[in-house]
């Protein structure tokens, strides 16, 4: 994938920084008018920022999983619980009313309220629902006008490797060049002040973070957060916080919003959601909050590329924020009762596993096996018929590890591990 690293902090050939939107001139010289030839040449009439983002490393095994009986699958992000009835029955009754047609370009008054009130009885950050909260078609739409909104060509964002596979796309996608900064086992996958700051540049706009993470199920305590708070402070970076999973931390983790730090409201977009914690991923609707300046740039964007959230969505959105803490509760439970087994089922096979805190992942090392982690999952697949993600599909510095998600049933994941465990007599380093 062409993203510069903090390994790599100068712009190669194969960088966006050279070929990205910042030769958009070139590049638009070398595209010409879309001639008989550079149609049969497919990339040629694709933006070169757009041919810089790779294809998702985990749709090919999707692919194959699809075509395959007799799959455990802890290889999707979501979860496997159906909507909370009431949420869905709140999306009925709205249609039966007839709100099936647009609503404000910021989305429901009421839904953005209810928000509101609930971030703040929560965290105790204050956004005023009426100029600085967004709905959004899920936080897939927030992460991209975030980025769209506060990104000029060239600009560097700051961002953890591995991270959520759509992350440094979207950065490079609003013509900025992703700069990771490597993460690993031994810490816990925390994000470290020190190789951000070392990372900073003239050019760096923001810092993206996602904690707890995708894929590696990591939260950040509180100094980091003040740590990282303070690098933004000093150095006038902006922030985009993917919180999605906000609500699923266990074993007395606690999140705290970056935007709740001193100071640090007025230079943060966070973004929210109810994918994750509402079993809610086929509904697409999230939130984005931020400053008014930034939320105006987000508005611009939002209110021509989608008008507005699914009206029906943010119905039952409605309904999940007033009424939906219950099964929050429950669902976190359950997804605890499997993390254990998945965390401590991986260290006893002697797969390696930092304890995850939060999300629904697991990221164990495969190293020791003799695979790689691409050979990994994809041996497994085949011989067992269990689905993980390689965590190369994360960034580099996810290789030698693969993602499993334990958002499925606990029944499942016990036999995931039996048959890993049968797999393991396999691999290279057991003969
Ligand atoms: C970190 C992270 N952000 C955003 C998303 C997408 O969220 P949504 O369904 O709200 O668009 C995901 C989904 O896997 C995710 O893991």
């Amino acid at each position: 994938m062409p993203i510069a690293s903090n390994d790599r902090p100068f712009a190669s050939d194969d960088d966006p920084r050279r070929t990205g939107a910042a030769g958009a001139g070139s590049a638009a010289a070398a595209r010409g008018t879309g001639s008989a030839e550079q149609a049969a040449d497919g990339a040629a009439r694709i933006a070169e920022r757009v041919q810089a983002v790779p294809g998702s490393g985990i749709r090919r095994f999707f692919d194959i999983i699809a075509s395959m009986d007799h799959v455990i699958s802890l290889g999707v992000g979501e979860p496997d619980f159906v909507t909370p009835w009431p949420i869905s029955e709140a999306a009925i009754r709205a249609i039966e009313q007839g709100h099936t047609h647009y609503t404000s370009n910021l989305g429901l008054l009421e839904l953005r309220e209810a928000i509101a009130t609930d971030v703040e009885r929560r965290y105790g950050v204050e956004w005023d629902p009426r100029e600085e909260l967004l709905i959004t078609t899920g936080v897939s739409e927030g992460l991209d006008l975030a980025a769209r909104a506060i990104i000029d060509p060239g600009d560097e964002v700051i961002v953890a490797d591995p991270s959520y596979a759509a992350h440094a796309p979207a950065i490079v996608l609003a013509g900025g060049v992703p700069v990771s900064i490597k993460t690993d086992a031994a810490h816990n996958f925390a994000l470290d002040p020190a190789a951000v700051e070392a990372a900073v540049t003239p050019n760096t706009r923001a810092l993206l973070i996602a904690y707890p993470s995708n894929p590696t199920g990591a939260v950040l305590e509180r100094p980091t957060l003040e740590a990282l708070a303070d690098i933004a402070r000093r150095h006038d970076l902006l922030v985009i916080s993917d919180e999605i999973y906000d609500r699923l931390v266990y074993g007395g983790a606690e999140h705290t919003p970056i935007a709740s730090l001193p100071g640090m409201k007025d230079r943060t977009i966070t973004l929210g959601g109810f994918s994750k914690s509402h079993a809610m991923t086929g509904w697409r609707v999230g939130w984005a909050a931020a400053p008014p300046d930034l939320f105006g740039g987000m508005l611009k964007i939002h209110q021509y590329a989608m008008m507005s959230a699914p009206t029906v969505a943010q119905y039952a959105a409605l309904e999940a924020v007033r009424a939906g803490e219950e099964y929050v509760v429950s669902m976190r439970e359950e997804y605890d009762r499997r993390r254990q087994l998945m965390w401590r089922g991986f260290n006893d096979l002697g797969l390696a596993c930092a304890e995850p805190r939060g999300a629904f992942y697991a990221f164990p090392s495969v190293a020791q096996t003799g695979y790689d982690d691409e050979t990994f999952a994809e041996e497994l697949l085949l011989r067992e018929q269990v689905a993980v993600v390689p965590g190369s599909a994360f960034g580099q510095a996810g290789a030698g590890h693969v993602r499993a998600c334990y958002a499925t049933s606990y029944e499942d994941i016990e036999e995931a591990l039996r048959r890993i465990r049968r797999f393991l007599h396999h691999a290279p380093m057991a003969k």
